[in-house]
């Protein structure tokens, strides 16, 4: 008898999901001091309690590094692998070793080349659309530049730029960068590039080179274009160090990823605008996906959510932030 109800209240707990095995999910972040993907890698870890077991590398932005960590990841049997590579040309590589296993392998932040993750059905991208933020953080300007003609402080009718690029050959960079401008040219103005750079994503470096732009044509800037928000503050540290932001100077500057100090920037009226690089949803779609996969199903609109583009893109939408959209939102993103 009590056999039998031992195995009853087994067969229960099992029911329960109780001793379903738990997933491990191996998870590699390109750079942890990176601000953005160190707050996406706390969005991973919070959104995987409970859901999968993580195990998180810091590849110190190294893709040498990163493939010794897939390597030991694979010697642990995980589940599912969850990649920002150092290098997105890597992506083949890493591919590969998970077909050879046979575990799914989902990349994020840094975009592989589609012709990569066709090698593989279970090899995805959740990332955002690039283009799309730089047409967002353009469209930011054009709404100043219109609505403040004094902005175009000498009345030619052209937006001189300075710009700070992030690293280059991440398609963050490239499109941010290309697309940026579309917006000001389709309200009407011309552009003129006075001086670019990268600042490497880096806030220390964007100041650096802000001054030096700062040196060479003072007043003359009309705008700061900012790949991303740490550059932007960094440009914002050189702009205040050289009088900005008091009285009457005022230098628009825009950025993207809406972290936290960007939106107290914004606040504070030193930050114009920002979009939304929803790190958040991006976490939680690629932790789905991957425990999805791993289960053997296949992601639909029931259980996963999000469309899937092409056979291996998720799209997670980015979103404008300006200090108005931030109050009518009640302060938060
Ligand atoms: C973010 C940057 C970040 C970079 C890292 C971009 O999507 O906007 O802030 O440094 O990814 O790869």
């Amino acid at each position: 008898m009590k056999r039998i109800l031992c195995l009853a209240l087994a067969l229960f707990l099992c029911a329960q999901g109780a001793f379903a095995a738990e997933l491990t999910v191996g998870v590699c972040i390109y750079d942890n001091t990176d601000a953005f993907m160190s707050s996406m890698r706390l969005d991973l870890e919070s959104y995987a309690q409970g859901k999968a077991k993580l195990i998180v590398y810091d590849s110190m932005n190294d893709q040498n590094l990163q493939n010794d960590q897939v390597d030991s990841l694979l010697r642990e049997n995980v589940d599912a692998l969850i990649l920002n590579p150092a290098d997105r040309m890597a992506a083949g590589y890493l591919i590969e070793k998970a077909k050879q296993r046979g575990i799914p392998v989902i990349f994020i932040n840094r975009e592989p080349m589609p012709e990569d993750l066709l090698l593989y059905e279970k090899a995805y991208y959740v990332g955002a659309d690039a283009s799309q933020s730089g047409r967002l953080s353009g469209e930011i300007l054009a709404d100043y530049f219109l609505s403040h003609p004094e902005a175009d402080k000498n009345g030619d009718g052209t937006v001189q730029y300075v710009l700070l690029r992030g690293e280059p050959g991440h398609q963050d960079a490239e499109l941010r960068t290309q697309y940026a401008l579309k917006p000001l040219q389709s309200a009407g103005f011309r552009v003129e590039k006075l001086q670019e750079d990268t600042g490497m994503w880096q806030r220390q470096l964007a100041q650096d080179k802000m001054g030096t732009f700062l040196s060479a044509w003072g007043d003359r800037i009309e705008c700061v274009i900012c790949n991303n928000d740490e550059m932007a503050l960094g440009a914002i540290d050189a702009l205040k160090a050289a009088g900005y932001f008091t009285g009457s100077a005022y230098m628009p500057v825009v950025g993207v990823d809406a972290t936290a100090p960007a939106l107290e920037a914004l606040q504070q009226g030193s930050l114009l605008g920002t979009v939304l690089n929803d790190g958040k949803n991006q976490a939680q779609a690629a932790l789905d996906l991957a425990i999805l996969l791993s289960r053997g199903e296949t992601p639909t609109a029931q259980n996963f959510g999000y469309p899937i583009t092409n056979g291996h893109f998720v799209w997670i939408p980015y979103r404008s932030v300006t200090r108005e959209i931030l109050s009518a939102q009640g302060g938060g993103t």
